[in-house]
């Protein structure tokens, strides 16, 4: 199965995503985090994305079609489902996702809205604090999820930090740019009656459990893949 988690920054996509995974047997596909490496790397296409990241703005489709479709035609190829975290996040990116995915015989079952007031997004993008060291995967937020010891990642020990574009100012230009670009590729899922909607503004068990839920039902449990 291949899913989509679809939701304004700071919606919880990535915290939900491990949960999504682990019950559907999908490989987690974050287009942020995967820009984020290449920013770190200094490779080509982070040297191009890093200052439109830090600002906010879309890194250009060409850019990051080019790194998904290669994650698509090698997972699927291995016989894996993908749950898309921040891909596609335009119409465009939408059709090309569905380019690919058809390249590599497989298709999209499900995208999942995380629905919420903007007005809490501050404090979640604000708060949040990720861990430094390469592949760990300690997430804390300082009001919602605090670390044990302020500013050191419970799983590794290594320090905390925050991320470049999560400022209020920042924040500001990225809903702007959700509301703009992002929103309206969902009439495209609607069309084909993809869409689960789950309020997002609860706890993280129970935006957990409505997801998984919601996903449930809309594969249908007929495919062997959520039974
Ligand atoms: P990306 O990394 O995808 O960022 P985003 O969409 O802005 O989303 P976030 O990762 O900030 O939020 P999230 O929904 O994952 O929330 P999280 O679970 O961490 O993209 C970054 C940038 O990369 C883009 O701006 C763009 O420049 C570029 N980019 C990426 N993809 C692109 C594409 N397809 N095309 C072009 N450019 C692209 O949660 C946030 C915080 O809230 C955490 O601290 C968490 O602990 C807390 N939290 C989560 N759920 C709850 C809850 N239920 N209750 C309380 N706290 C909660
Ligand atoms: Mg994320």
């Amino acid at each position: 199965m291949n899913c989509v988690i679809f939701g304004a920054p700071g919606s919880g996509k990535g915290t939900q995503a491990a949960a999504l995974c682990e019950a559907f047997q999908m490989v987690h596909v974050s287009t942020g985090d995967m820009l984020r490496e290449a920013v770190r790397n200094g490779t080509e296409l982070g040297k191009k994305a890093q200052a439109l990241m830090a600002d906010g703005k879309l890194v250009p489709d060409e850019l990051v079609g080019g790194i998904v479709r290669e994650k698509i035609l090698n997972l699927v190829g291995q016989g894996k489902g993908i749950l898309f975290d921040g891909y596609p996040r335009n119409l465009d990116q939408a059709k090309f996702l569905d380019a690919c995915l058809t390249e590599a015989g497989s298709q999209i079952d499900a995208v999942a809205v995380l629905d919420l007031d903007p007005a809490v997004l501050v404090k979640r993008i604000c708060g949040r604090r990720l861990c430094t060291k390469p592949g760990c995967t300690g997430a804390f937020n300082i009001h919602f999820m605090p670390s044990k010891q302020e500013g050191v990642c419970d799983l590794c020990g290594s320090p905390l930090q925050q991320r470049k574009d999560d400022n209020e100012e920042t924040l500001k230009e990225r809903l702007a740019v959700y509301n703009s670009q992002s929103l309206p590729s969902l009439e495209y899922y609607d069309q084909k009656d993809l869409l689960i909607r789950v309020n997002a503004d609860d706890k993280v068990e129970s935006v957990r459990a409505a997801l998984l839920g919601g996903i449930r039902a809309k594969c249908g449990c007929n495919k062997g893949c959520c039974a």
